[in-house]
């Protein structure tokens, strides 16, 4: 069985809370627990989630055993050249999750230093990025 791990940044935490417009109405353990109805028995999920980047490092660079990444960096997205620097040591599928569209946002949240290590990208469709995440690993062969 597949073995994915998902890495959630800062403020993620607050889902729920935060501005529903953008990030929608679930808390992330409800969304953990779709994806978990998402992957079935083909994928085994592990869930993690972080407010401090170095602790993101260190996760990163103790997971290089897993099959796939499914990372939503937050705001580290934008900014971290240190979470990048970890992800390129993991040679396997990483993909990339936001719940908003990123790149149709503040002119900031178009700088992204994961994109290009990214096989693939889900953005802008709330907590569907992460299911569509999911559906993706589920198929790919
Ligand atoms: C986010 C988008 C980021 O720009 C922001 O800082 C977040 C969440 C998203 O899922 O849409 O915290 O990654």
């Amino acid at each position: 069985m597949k073995r994915v791990l998902v890495i959630n940044g800062p403020n993620l935490n607050m889902l729920g809370l935060r501005e529903k417009a953008h990030y929608g109405e679930l808390t992330l353990d409800q969304i953990n627990e779709l994806m978990k109805r998402e992957a079935g028995g083909a994928i085994s999920l592990d869930f993690y989630q972080s407010n401090f980047e170095g602790e993101i490092v260190e996760k990163i660079q103790n997971s290089l055993e897993y099959d796939a990444l499914v990372i939503n960096a937050a705001a580290y997205t934008h900014t971290s050249i240190a979470i990048r620097d970890a992800l390129e040591l993991f040679k396997k599928p990483i993909i990339e999750v936001h719940l908003s569209d990123v790149d149709k946002r503040e002119k900031f949240r178009k700088v992204n230093y994961i994109r290009d290590l990214a096989e693939k990208t889900f953005k802008g469709e709330k907590q569907y990025s992460y299911i569509n995440a999911i559906k993706y690993l589920k198929d790919k062969k």
